[in-house]
This record gives structure tokens, sequence and C-alpha cells, in this order.
């Protein structure tokens, strides 16, 4: 399913990387399996393609399909982990466009992923009069972004449907048994889905958290799962030819070697939300203990007349992962018997041969400016390739944070800001913050 090319990688570091890794893999590998290593508890997102909740399934599936039929627009509620998966996928396999599509499934409207006014006004008159559902969504269940955007389409969907029908279009993710959240749902009444204890947020999108919005979208989460299920297979071989493993080890090497940002790159606009959610899962999982490589992405072939310059002659400091998939249609480039913009060479020939040539040579310049690149190439964007996929940067990325040294499955950065806030909105118990802040505000 997936192709790993190193071969542009290889000069950059030393030529035994990855045996001089194989302990260490050995070991990062063995902890995933047996969830033994630091941040043991999170990791049951390993074994998740196998050992989902089959129950739960079903019960996403009817969900699905009752949201489906009673709703023109489902407003998924959410931040980070709890957003970014299911947005990745809804975007890759039904378009970034999907809203503007003629179609029989909801639209799907975002909120409660920031503090924008704006942006939640503008959802709200996306919605107008049409019949809507809400999918809440908090691990924690006490989010305040989340949280915040709940209390109003709570009160909305209250104030259009009456209480009872209001319980009937809410939809609540949050963790078994503690949280506000569940709190809430259990006294409403609504109908509610888990996320389990041993899966963070950002490894979260193989749970309810990303398969309800996913389902509604009407997209196949079963052929999601089975992709993600072939990957898991196919990783858990303990071996150097495991392109995990090798990837894994260059990643490392890399960084070691002084390359500190890695640039995911890919050709299709659908996948800019995947890099948002690849994003969060890296940034998240090794950026601690004052080490980790810089996450970010580009999207070519726009990003080339943006951010080509620096790539090709800034500081010499990051290297490239480039995901591309097969073409599914084709396009044929017409030709012009006056050939005005010269371009006749190209006549006849298909957009995505272009495209393949365009990738060959940014990937020889960018390696010739000094910037490393890995290719992943993956068959056409589908349930099942954008299920194996997941799992593989997220298999990736526990071995990579393991060679780093790293707890790849905690994340005590994103407390700080969240304790500064309570203390400005003055939330009780954190008045004493309160004052040292504002006596340096
Ligand atoms: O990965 C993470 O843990 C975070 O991004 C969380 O998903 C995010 O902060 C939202 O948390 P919660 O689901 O508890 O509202």
């Amino acid at each position: 399913m997936l192709t790993l090319d190193l071969s542009k990688v290889t000069d950059f570091i030393p030529a035994d990387y990855l045996t001089t890794r194989e302990a260490r893999l050995t070991e990062a590998a063995s902890m995933l399996a047996h969830h033994n290593g630091p941040g043991g508890d999170f990791t049951g997102w390993v074994s998740l393609p196998r050992d989902y909740d089959k129950e739960e399934f079903a019960r996403i599936q009817a969900a699905a399909k009752k949201i489906q039929q009673q709703s023109q627009v489902l407003v998924v509620i959410g931040i980070g982990g709890s957003y970014l998966g299911a947005r990745a996928v809804i975007d890759l396999l039904a378009s970034p466009n999907y809203n503007l599509k003629k179609k029989d499934t909801p639209d799907i409207l975002y909120a409660g992923n920031g503090l924008s006014t704006d942006a939640l006004l503008e959802t709200i008159a996306l919605i107008g009069d049409r019949d809507f559902s809400v999918n809440v969504i908090s691990k924690s269940g006490t989010t305040t972004e989340p949280a915040v955007a709940f209390r109003i389409f709570k009160t909305m969907l209250e104030e259009k449907y009456g209480k009872e029908g209001a319980k009937e279009r809410i939809y609540a993710t949050t963790d078994k048994a503690r949280g506000a959240l569940k709190g809430l749902a259990d006294t409403e009444g609504y109908e509610e889905f888990v996320v389990p204890d041993d899966v963070g947020g950002r490894y979260s999108v193989l749970t309810a958290v990303g398969l309800l919005p996913i389902a509604v979208a009407g997209i196949d989460i079963q052929a999601l799962m089975d992709g993600a299920a072939q990957a898991m297979t196919a990783l858990a071989v303990p071996s150097l030819d495991n392109p995990a493993w090798q990837y894994a080890a260059a990643r490392h090497a890399l960084y070691e070697s002084g390359k500190k940002i890695e640039l995911l790159a890919c050709y299709e606009p659908c996948f800019r939300f995947f890099s948002e959610w690849w994003k969060q899962l890296y940034g998240e999982s090794e950026g601690k203990d004052g080490k980790g490589i810089f996450p970010a992405s580009v999207e070519f072939t726009a990003d080339l007349h943006s951010m080509g310059q620096y790539i090709q002659e800034g500081e010499r400091i990051m290297f490239e992962t480039v995901v591309q998939f097969a073409p599914q249609g084709t396009f044929q480039i017409p030709n012009d018997p006056a050939n005005v913009d010269g371009l006749n060479f190209l006549s006849g020939k298909n957009l995505s041969f272009v495209a393949e040539q365009a990738l060959k040579a940014v990937i020889l310049a960018h390696v010739d400016g000094g910037v490393p690149n890995v290719l992943i190439q993956m068959p056409q964007i589908s349930a099942l390739s954008a299920g194996y996929l997941i799992y593989f940067f997220e298999y990736v990325c526990g071995l990579s944070g393991y060679l780093l040294g790293v707890n790849p499955f905690n994340q005590p950065g994103v407390e700080a800001y969240k304790v500064n806030m309570y203390a400005l909105l003055g939330k009780p118990g954190y008045e004493e913050q309160k004052a040292k802040l504002e006596a340096r505000l």
C-alpha cells in the first residue's frame, strides 16, 4: 500500500543510520506493542484498528444515518485532537469543497476550535434556518473553546426544537466516566460516544472522535478502519525492512545532523487539513524537554511560489517529506493552433504527467539545495489508503518519540496557556495566578 523512498536522504546522514538504531527501534516497537514504555497508558491506538469497540462502531453508523435523515447541517464542536482528525479525513476524502457540493449528506461546519466571534457568527449565519445537529467532542470535557461553543449551540437547539427535540440532536463524544461534558450528557440524556482512556486526543481520529463526523459526511468508516488494520499488521513486523522503522530512523538521523524542521508536502489541495492533523500529532508528541523536530507543511505547487525561495536557499535546517497519491481522474491539456503561450509541447499530455514531472523536478532541486527529501507514495486517495496513512504516521510518531527519548503521549506544555487564561478570566481558584499575571501586563 505504501512505498517509502529514502534515496534522497541518504547523502545527508551516516550510511549506518539504520543499523546503529536497530536496538533502540526494537525496544521502541516492543514498548508500543506491550504498552510499557513512557506514556504506555496512552498507547491503546496501537491495536485500535483490530480491537475497537464493535458495538459502539455500529452505534456510530446508526447515529450518522439518523443525523443524515434529520439534519441538513452537522456542527462539529471540538479543538485540537478532538477536531483535526475528522476535518483531515473529510477534506481528504469528501473534498475541502464538500459543503459546496450537491449531495444527500449534511453540510459539516466546525465550531469551538478557536475564540473568534466573527467565525462563530458566520457559522450561525451559515446554518440559517436549516435543521441541524451537534456533535460535541471533548475528552476532558472541560476545554474552554468547545465548552463555550457548546453552550451557544445547545441554547440554539433548545430554542429551535425545545429541550426534548434538542436532546435528539446532540451527540456527546467524551470520557466514559469523568468531566463536565460527561455529567451534562448523562443528566440531559444525550447519545454518548466514548474517547477511550488509553487513546490521547491526537491519536483519536479512529475512535468515535473522528468516526462520527466522518460517517455523517458519507465516508465508508469500515474501509478507513480496514486500511488502518492493514497498516497495523504490516508495521508490527520487527525488522529493518519495516518502512516505519526506516522513516523513524531517518528522521532521527536527520534531526541529529541539524535538520530541525520537517516540511510535510503534498500536491493535493485536499491534503491541507491532513497536514494540520499531522502537525499536531508530531508537534505535541515530540516537542518537549527542549527537543523535537518542528513540523511544518506546504502545499505544492502553490507554495513553491511563496515558500519555495526559502526552502531552496534559506537556513539549511529542514527536510521534506512528500506524500504522493496516484491520480484518480485524467485531464488532457488542449492544443492551441496559435501556440500563443508556447505550451504546445504539452498538448495532449495529461495534467497528472505535468504534476509528476513537477514533483521530480522539485525534489531534485531541493536536494541540490541541501534539503533532504523523503518520498511516500500511496495509491489513489480512498478511505482504505487514508486509514493506512493515518496509522503509518501515528506509528512512526510513537517510534520517533521513543528514539528521541521523550514521552510521545503526554502534552504537559499545553496546560501553560490554559492556566494563564483561566486566571485572567477570573476562574475561581486561580486568584493568586491572576494577581501575578496582571502585575506583569
Ligand atoms: O491532543 C490533545 O490532547 C489535545 O489537542 C486535545 O485533543 C485538545 O486540547 C482538546 O482536548 P479535549 O478533547 O479534552 O477538549
